[in-house]
């Protein structure tokens, strides 16, 4: 049996870190608000002239650099953003040529802070299928763009970033054993559009927008579909909670993730946390915190790996793995 195996990580952040006591200054805001509400402390923001697709590539670089493969053995780019570059094309096609890789697939998946699960599903089914060998996605955001910085019920909630994985196709007995995808689910609910939006686009206002956010809303929202899409997960891989070594959430709120760790029934060492430093990096969050826990080594060869993320749509999803 055919598997996904993620084999390689990456991560990039801009160098400018924003603290929040730097948004204390310039907004009716505090330091001790933010960290009570959100867990958030502070978060890289992009240079003026440094985009999605430069975040991008430079995660991909160093995934490919941890998986020891060449951009020339990559059959499928899938990139994850929803501040992509241009409108078209595809902010992937622009990093497919930076990395030098002029053969097989890239494209843009939106499916916001859920980005990242939903382009490893994908990828997932293209490597089952036979129709991909060696993939790379990607969750690139420069969410500082679609900020209203003077809204401070949103503007302090975000941050910018890049995170990458590199997969192989390898055989599988077909058990839970197997290492690789155990598993994805994902869900859409457009009932929820308005919940979590921008403002702008290019068939409405042909301008960029704001991000606008039902905060309360999506909070009640992703308490609930997190920790259910994360035991349908489990329970479609055939995995206990209990056999669960470490828990990736979408690193949005602290409070949502302790929530979901706590209704999942793990201990909260389990659950890899970088909201405090990182912020919310919408499709990025996810790979990088992967990458920091593959790099200091708490996620380890044979461990059973699930992330879980809710996003604009609302879109959730979940995915087992075993490292
Ligand atoms: O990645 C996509 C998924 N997104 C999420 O998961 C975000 C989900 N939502 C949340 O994380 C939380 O709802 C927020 C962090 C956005 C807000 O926390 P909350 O506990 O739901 O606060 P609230 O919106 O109920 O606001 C409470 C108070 C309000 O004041 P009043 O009306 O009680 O006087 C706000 O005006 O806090 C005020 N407030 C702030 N005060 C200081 C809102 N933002 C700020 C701020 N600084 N930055």
């Amino acid at each position: 049996m055919l598997r996904t195996r993620i084999v390689g990580c990456g991560s990039f952040l801009p160098e400018k870190v924003v603290t929040n006591d730097d948004l204390a200054r310039v907004l009716d805001t505090s330091n001790e608000w933010i960290v009570e509400r959100t867990g958030i402390e502070e978060r890289h923001i992009a240079a003026d002239d440094e985009t999605t697709s430069d975040l991008a590539f430079e995660a991909a670089r160093a995934a490919l650099g941890s998986a020891g493969v060449g951009a020339g053995d990559l059959d499928l780019l899938i990139l994850a953003t929803s501040t992509p570059d241009n409108t078209f094309p595809a902010t992937a096609a622009k990093v497919q040529a930076r990395l030098g890789m002029t053969q097989g697939l890239a494209f843009d998946i939106q499916a916001v802070c859920a980005g990242f699960v939903c382009a490893l599903a994908v990828a997932d089914s293209f490597v089952r299928a036979g129709q991909a060998k060696t993939a790379l996605i990607i969750g690139a955001e420069t969410y500082s763009r679609i900020l209203d910085w003077n809204d401070r019920s949103t503007c302090v909630l975000f941050g910018d970033g890049a995170g990458a994985a590199v997969l192989t196709a390898s055989e599988g007995a077909g058990t839970t054993a197997d290492r690789g995808v155990l598993s994805v689910c994902m869900h859409t609910d457009g009932q929820h559009y308005d919940a979590l939006f921008v403002d702008g686009g290019v068939s409405t206002t042909q301008t960029a927008g704001h991000l606008r956010m039902q905060g309360r809303e999506v909070f009640r929202h992703a308490v609930v579909k997190l920790a259910a899409v994360a035991e349908e997960a489990l329970a479609a891989a055939g995995i206990a909670p209990e056999a669960v070594d470490w828990l990736v959430p979408h690193q949005a709120n602290r409070r949502i993730m302790d929530a979901t760790v706590r209704k999942l029934g793990l201990p909260a060492e389990k659950m890899i946390v970088t909201v405090d430093h990182h912020a919310n990096t919408s499709s990025a969050s996810i790979p990088l915190a992967l990458a920091e826990a593959v790099g200091d080594g708490r996620i380890k060869s044979g461990d059973i790996v699930v992330m879980e993320a809710l996003g604009g749509g609302f879109v959730w999803g979940s995915a087992v793995v075993r490292w």
